[in-house]
């Protein structure tokens, strides 16, 4: 089954008010599975704002945000494991190749060690990171970087996904 036009993540009138400042005003929009979606907008027009909310690091003042059927506002909603965020300011362990950071994160979601090489070289691999792997991530590109983190995004989504199986089974 093509699943490539479900909408993966929808905003709906969202709206935050910094005291008499409207950073963001009844804002809806629909992101589909596989889009690439430019997020565009002039200084102070909201955009922080929003991917703030969109990853729950705010709350909004009105409106809601789907991730993969899964309110954001919901307590106990498993939209936060659904999504990453890869900031502008990037922090990785200076001292691990791309591949261990990846062995790492996955260590940290009790994954055996040889499936998370497995799936490590699989990220590496789709992010044409590969021929990158044994080196260490502050020798990386800006833009290699930002792979790299994406990476470990990936680890960490997939892992949840995981571990979300294993507590339903
Ligand atoms: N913590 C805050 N407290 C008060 N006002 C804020 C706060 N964060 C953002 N604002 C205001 O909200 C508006 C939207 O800011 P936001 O940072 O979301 O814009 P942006 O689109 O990301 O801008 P830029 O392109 O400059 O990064 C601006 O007027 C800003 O001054
Ligand atoms: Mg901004």
């Amino acid at each position: 089954m093509d699943t490539r036009n479900e909408i993966i993540m929808s905003v709906s009138n969202l709206t935050k008010k910094y005291k008499e400042i409207k950073a963001v005003n009844n804002l809806s929009f629909d992101v589909r599975k596989g889009e690439i979606f430019g997020f565009l907008g002039p200084n102070g027009a909201g955009k922080t704002t929003t991917i703030n909310m969109i990853s729950g690091l705010i709350k909004p003042d009105m409106g809601d945000i789907m991730i993969n059927g899964e309110s954001i506002r919901n307590q106990n909603s498993k939209a936060k494991q659904m999504i990453g965020l890869c900031p502008q300011n990037i922090t990785v362990w200076e001292s691990l190749t791309c591949i261990e950071q990846l062995e790492f994160m996955g260590e940290m979601y009790d994954v055996d060690r040889k499936k998370s090489r497995k799936q490590g070289l699989e990220l590496l691999e789709a992010l044409e990171l590969l021929e990158k792997k044994d080196k260490f991530a502050n020798t990386l590109s800006g833009g290699m970087l930002r792979r790299q983190y994406c990476a470990c995004i990936g680890t960490s989504t997939r892992n949840s996904y995981s571990r979300r199986a294993t507590s339903r089974s």
